[in-house]
């Protein structure tokens, strides 16, 4: 089959979370099972743009109003991600270095979503399915079936996979003259709550909705930020999905960015080199366990309960733990986590940024990893502290759920139920305790190095859908 996935973030070409590790390992794994898998993402100013060779496959135009911009497709020559990559360069919009975030981010995913169709358009030949990956590109379902230029193409079978229903990418209906023209009788189709809802459009016009995991299904019929009754009444087309894990990049015995290598053998020394270096750089002490945050500063993640959580387990376990977070986000919680550092220094820190390296080093260095999450659709950080033998801390939510069980159930993680400050310093507590007992911690640590979170059933979980 040939499958064209659309989407905002490609690891290693532009990451802001785990969309793109997402996008950057499932396509590979769908060519490995013996499938054409393209991505096709737009052209951010990033360093992958200028370190690689691309040729030019498509030059034109794209008008969104009034105003026309240059668009070019670039794809990348030496298929070194191993599928085929294309960034949409559109002048103007994308030359710039950040993903998200712009006032015009509404007229940007437009003209790149309406740029790919473009160049598809002209292709001799249809893909068998194009798979579009959050608000971004959830337009794609909507003018493949409805807009007058793509009629020929509305018979390709389109996928929407929901990464995260929180973000819906909605615009005023002035706007809607951005689009290409289709008949008025189907505007409907794009409205949710008296405006245009790329998110809702792709949920009803996409031929199979999914979501990044089986428990996050469930939970949008209840909480999805306004859709739930649109997501339970297209609940018969929707399946979960679990996602997985790209072995390859995510592997602690081939990891580059590691000070140290390791595999379930060589563990004890491995991850104890690697929490050595942190504690070295991060002035915390290596004797006591380390407790990590590793992710978005923003609400979902819980990140602002963390300052209360910090203060409340530093002061009561006098001292005993170390706490190291990596994080950037909200300013205030951001200014909040710097202010524990002086408070606590040598068993505090903070680094407020994002640093793919450092992420690596410390899924390798920790001994527990923190996801208190209120939303949390699948979850990646604790698939990876599970391959570097990391001990899970998390609410039981969404994907969390899905891949960790409480060491109290005959499990290997610790699990709340509430995002509050008591559940989260609770469940530190019991790891504290667990700590104590090292023999357990060894049997545990080597056994989540075993469990087997790859790509390869869900790759081909997504094949069978794309066949149905
Ligand atoms: P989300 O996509 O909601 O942010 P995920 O758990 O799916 O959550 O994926 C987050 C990804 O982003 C992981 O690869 C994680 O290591 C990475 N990440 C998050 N914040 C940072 C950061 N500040 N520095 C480096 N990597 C980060
Ligand atoms: C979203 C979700 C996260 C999920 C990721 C990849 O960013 O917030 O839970 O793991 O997408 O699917």
């Amino acid at each position: 089959m040939e499958i064209i996935h659309l989407s905002a973030e490609c690891y290693p070409v532009a990451k802001v979370g785990g969309l793109g590790d997402v996008v950057g390992a499932l396509p590979k794994y769908q060519n490995k099972l013996g499938h054409v898998a393209k991505v096709v993402m737009p052209a951010y100013n990033t360093k992958f743009l200028h370190e690689n060779d691309f040729e030019v496959v498509y030059d034109g135009w794209v008008r969104l109003g009034s105003t026309n911009y240059q668009a070019r497709i670039f794809r990348e020559k030496t298929n070194k991600l191993g599928f085929d990559l294309f960034l949409v360069h559109i002048a103007g919009l994308f030359d710039r270095d950040g993903v998200y975030g712009y006032g015009d981010d509404t007229e940007r995913f437009l003209a790149f979503q309406i740029t790919a169709l473009d160049w598809m358009a002209q292709w001799e030949h249809r893909p068998d399915v194009i798979h579009v990956h959050d608000h971004h590109t959830g337009l794609i379902p909507f003018m493949l079936g409805n807009c007058f230029q793509y009629r020929h193409l509305n018979q390709i079978p389109t996928v929407l996979t929901i990464h995260n229903a929180q973000y819906q990418g909605q615009f005023g209906w002035d706007k809607l003259h951005y689009l290409p023209a289709f008949d008025l009788i189907h505007t409907s189709k794009l409205d949710w709550g008296n405006a245009i809802n790329p998110l809702a459009a792709a949920i009803k016009c996409a031929w199979r909705v999914t979501t990044v995991s089986p428990s996050y299904l469930e939970e949008i019929s209840y909480a999805a930020n306004g859709l739930e009754s649109l997501l339970s009444q297209e609940r018969g087309k929707s399946v979960g999905i679990l996602n997985g894990i790209d072995v390859e990049v995510w592997n602690p015995l081939r990891d580059s960015m590691l000070g140290k290598n390791y595999n379930s053998r060589t563990i004890e020394s491995g991850k104890r080199a690697n929490k050595e270096e942190l504690c070295r750089v991060f002035n915390l002490d290596v004797e006591k366990p380390l407790f990590t945050f590793i992710g978005r500063l923003v609400g979902e993640k819980g990140a602002d309960l963390l300052p209360d959580i910090f203060y409340n387990v530093l002061q009561q376990s006098d001292g005993e733990i170390n706490i190291l977070v990596l994080g950037s986000g909200d300013p205030h919680v951001e200014d909040r986590l710097n202010e524990i550092t002086y408070h606590y220094q040598g068993k505090y820190n903070a680094y407020i940024g994002y640093n793919e390296q450092l992420s690596h080093k410390i899924y390798a260095g920790a001994d527990f990893l923190l996801m208190p999450s209120r939303v949390e659709p699948c979850g990646l950080n604790q698939m990876y502290a599970l391959r570097y033998g990391t001990i899970p801390i998390v609410r039981r939510i969404g994907g969390l759920k899905d891949t960790v069980i409480d060491i109290g159930d005959g499990g290997f993680g610790i699990c709340h139920d509430q995002s509050s400050v008591w559940d989260v310093s609770y469940s530190i507590g019991r790891a504290y305790a667990l700590y104590k007992d090292q023999k357990k911690v060894k049997e545990i640590k080597k056994y989540i190095m075993s469990l087997d979170h790859s790509w390869d059933k869900a790759a081909q979980a997504y094949i069978d859908l794309y066949q149905m």
